[in-house]
């Protein structure tokens, strides 16, 4: 049993649709969040970079004493997760092998789409875990960097997002995928016009299957919160507070109101 909070952090507001299934899991945990604003969107940055920023996080982090590491972004999962897990004794739980796994037990063709930010997809991650773990699998990568900045904008039902969506995945669809992850954790905001644009193919959010995981991780290591009357999750920014507790009130069906860091002192 552990009463400290657990760590969970995002390039943005992406994070909060893995934080929204991990609070129905897991609901007498406390959480500590942070969305990275002022540097959002990191699917565009080089890997130095990202890793730059996700060592500053969780050195902050770790200054308010978790147990564990929610990693709630697809790119620092796929580029920065083995280097952090290295130079941090503390665990992570990163966001893309619960994807994949969810994939294999959806899948019928195996002809599965991916979807992510460039890092994601140029880290070539889903790509090598999904032939792994499904032999003979077939898997179509597209990076779709405009999903991000349309999901901070909260334009996510619109025909703009429509559009978009259309451009980026009719390549996908003309593969016949039967299958869709989406990897990363921004498009769940955009799910009604994915789900929209590609019918009967079935999309493959790893937000459950991540909280499903950190519980077990959780239990088997005896971290468990024993309380009963848990606090509500800490939310931390980097910039504008307001725009964040927008979308988070959106997300969580809650208000919140998130603090603001300088990051760059981590
Ligand atoms: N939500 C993040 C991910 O899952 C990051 C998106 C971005 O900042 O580009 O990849």
């Amino acid at each position: 049993m552990n009463q400290k909070p657990v760590g969970i952090f995002d390039s943005g507001v992406g994070g909060l649709t893995v934080l929204s299934e991990i609070l129905k899991a897991l609901p007498n945990e406390e959480f500590i969040f942070f969305g990275d604003a002022a540097r959002v969107p990191y699917g565009s940055k080089s890997v130095e970079t990202v890793t730059k920023f996700s060592r500053q996080i969780v050195n902050f982090l770790v200054s308010k004493d978790v147990k564990a590491i929610v990693i709630a972004c697809s790119t620092v999962s796929s580029n920065c997760f083995k280097t952090l897990s290295a130079e941090f004794p503390l665990p992570f739980i990163e966001v893309i092998s619960p994807g994949v796994e969810d994939a294999a037990l959806v899948t019928r063709n195996k002809t599965i789409g991916v979807i992510g930010t460039e890092a994601t997809i140029g880290s070539g991650l889903y790509d090598a875990l999904l032939k792994e773990k499904i032999p003979g699998a077939k898997v179509y990568s597209k990076a779709c960097p405009l999903f991000v900045p349309l999901a901070e904008e909260g334009w996510t039902k619109n025909t703009v997002a429509r559009i978009t969506a259309e451009i980026y995945l009719q390549e996908l669809l003309d593969k016949e995928i039967d299958s869709l992850i989406l990897g990363c954790t921004h498009y769940p905001l955009l799910i009604n016009c994915i789900k929209d644009v590609v019918g009967p193919v079935r999309i493959i959010n790893a937000a459950e299957s991540t909280a499903r995981r950190l519980k077990s991780f959780l239990s088997s290591n005896h971290l468990e919160n024993p309380s009963r009357s848990p606090t509500s999750p800490k939310f931390f920014v980097s910039d504008n507070t307001k725009k964040f507790d927008r979308i988070s009130s959106l997300v969580l069906r809650q208000n919140f109101s998130a603090s603001i860091i300088d990051i760059e002192k981590y």
